[in-house]
C-alpha cells in the first residue's frame, strides 16, 4: 500500500533520535511531562480496554474499574456517548439518504448529527458489518472503493513545500457516495464541535486532514482514529521540532489542545448473532493530558511531546482518509482513501 506517510510519530521520532538534547528533555523523566503513578503501578490501560470501555455492557464491564475510571477521565465526548442504545437497531427513518439530507441544503440540527453518529446511515453500517463478518479483513475495506486512482492534488501549496501529504500520490473513493459524503460529515463535526471541548481546529494541512480507518479485531469494532494538529509550527521555545517539508508555513500554535489531538470515531458495533446491533456509533476526543492514563499508557514515550496514539495499536490499518482542500469554487475539499 505504499510507504508510510512521515507521520507526526515518525517524524519526531526522527528528529528526537538525531538531536540527543531534544530527546533528553523529551524523555519521561522531564519534570515538564510529570507522569502520574497509580495506586497499582502494574495496571496498565491497554488500546483494547479503551474500545472495550467505548462498547456495549458486556465489553466494558470487563475493565478494571480503576483503569475503567481513569480513562473516563479522559474522555471529551464529541457527540454525547450513548452506551445503552434505546432502541436494539437504528431507527427507521435513518434510512433515508443521507446524501438527499445533506442536499435539501441547510444544516443539520444537533440532535440529527448525534444520530448520524449513533446510527450512521447503510452504507456505513454496511461496512461495520463487513469488517466483522471478513474477520477483520482489511481487503475487504478497500474492495468497497472504486478503482478509479484519483491525483492528489497541490494542497494549499504543498507542491512548492516539497511536502508528500498522503501515504499514495493519488487516492480513491469509496464505491458508495453516501459513504464518502458521511466522511465528509465527520470532519466538519469535529471541526464544528472541537470548541465545545477546548479543540480548536481548522481543516488545514497542518492540521485536521487525516483519519486512519482501522478494523479492531477482538472488539469487532470499525473506527477511524483523526490526528488533529498534524504539523505545529517549528518554536524554539515551545515545539523546537523539525518535521520536514509539510511542517514549513505552519500556522499550527503548540499549546494544551495538542492534548485533544487524537479524536476516535467508532461505527456501531455489530452484534455477532443477529443482523441487530449491540452499541451505537461514538466521537470522541481522547485526551493525552500528562497526567492522565492515556498519556502515560497509550502514548509511545518516543512521542510523548507530539501526543501521538498509534492506530497500529487500535486494530488492523485499511486505509487512510484525507479530506483535503482541492480549492474548488464549488465544494473546496475532498475526500482521497489512500
Ligand atoms: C477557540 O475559538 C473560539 C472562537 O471560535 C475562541 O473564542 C476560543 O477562545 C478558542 N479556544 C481556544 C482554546 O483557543
Ligand atoms: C491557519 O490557516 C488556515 C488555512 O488558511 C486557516 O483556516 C486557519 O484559521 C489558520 N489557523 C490559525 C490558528 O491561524
Amino acid at each position: 500500500m505504499g510507504k508510510p506517510s512521515l507521520s507526526l510519530r515518525l517524524t519526531i521520532f526522527l528528529s528526537l533520535s538525531l538531536t540527543a538534547s531534544y530527546s533528553i528533555s523529551a524523555s519521561s523523566s522531564s519534570p515538564i511531562f510529570p507522569r502520574r503513578s497509580s495506586p497499582n503501578p502494574s495496571l496498565k490501560a491497554t488500546p483494547s480496554d479503551l474500545l472495550s470501555l467505548l462498547g456495549p455492557k458486556s465489553q466494558s464491564s470487563s475493565i478494571d474499574p480503576f483503569v475503567a475510571k481513569e480513562l473516563t477521565s479522559c474522555f471529551r465526548f464529541l457527540v454525547p456517548f450513548s452506551p445503552i442504545a434505546k432502541k436494539n437497531c437504528p431507527p427507521s427513518y435513518l434510512n433515508r439518504k443521507f446524501l438527499s439530507l445533506k442536499q435539501k441544503g441547510g444544516d443539520l440540527c444537533q440532535r440529527e448529527e448525534n444520530e448520524l453518529v449513533w446510527w450512521p446511515p447503510r452504507p456505513v453500517l454496511e461496512l461495520a458489518r463487513l469488517a466483522v463478518d471478513s474477520g477483520g479483513d482489511p481487503a475487504a475495506i478497500q474492495r468497497a472503493l472504486d478503482p478509479t486512482m484519483i491525483t492528489v492534488p497541490d494542497v494549499e501549496g504543498s507542491k512548492e513545500d516539497r511536502c508528500e501529504l498522503t501515504r499514495t500520490p493519488y487516492g480513491r473513493r469509496f464505491i458508495s457516495e453516501e459513504l464518502n459524503s458521511y466522511l465528509e460529515f465527520l470532519f466538519e463535526l469535529i471541526l464544528a464541535r472541537g470548541p465545545n471541548i477546548g479543540l480548536n481546529v481548522s481543516l488545514s494541512r497542518y492540521d485536521l486532514f487525516h483519519g486512519h480507518l482501522f478494523l479492531a479485531i477482538d472488539s469487532g469494532r470499525l473506527g477511524i482514529l483523526f490526528h488533529a494538529k498534524e504539523y505545529p509550527a517549528y518554536d524554539k521555545e515551545v515545539f523546537p521540532y523539525n518535521m520536514g517539508y509539510c511542517q514549513v508555513g505552519s500556522n499550527v500554535t503548540y499549546d494544551d489542545s495538542m492534548n485533544l489531538r487524537n479524536i476516535l470515531w467508532l461505527a456501531p458495533l455489530p452484534s455477532d448473532s443477529t443482523k441487530a446491533w449491540a452499541a451505537p456509533g461514538v466521537l470522541v476526543a481522547l485526551d493525552a493530558r500528562p497526567d492522565g492514563i492515556i498519556y502515560r499508557d497509550l502514548i509511545p514515550e518516543y512521542v510523548n511531546i507530539a501526543r501521538t496514539i498509534y492506530e497500529d495499536d487500535l486494530g488492523e490499518v485499511a486505509v487512510d482518509v484525507n479530506y483535503l482542500d482541492v480549492g474548488n469554487a464549488g465544494s473546496k475539499f475532498k475526500i482521497f482513501i489512500c
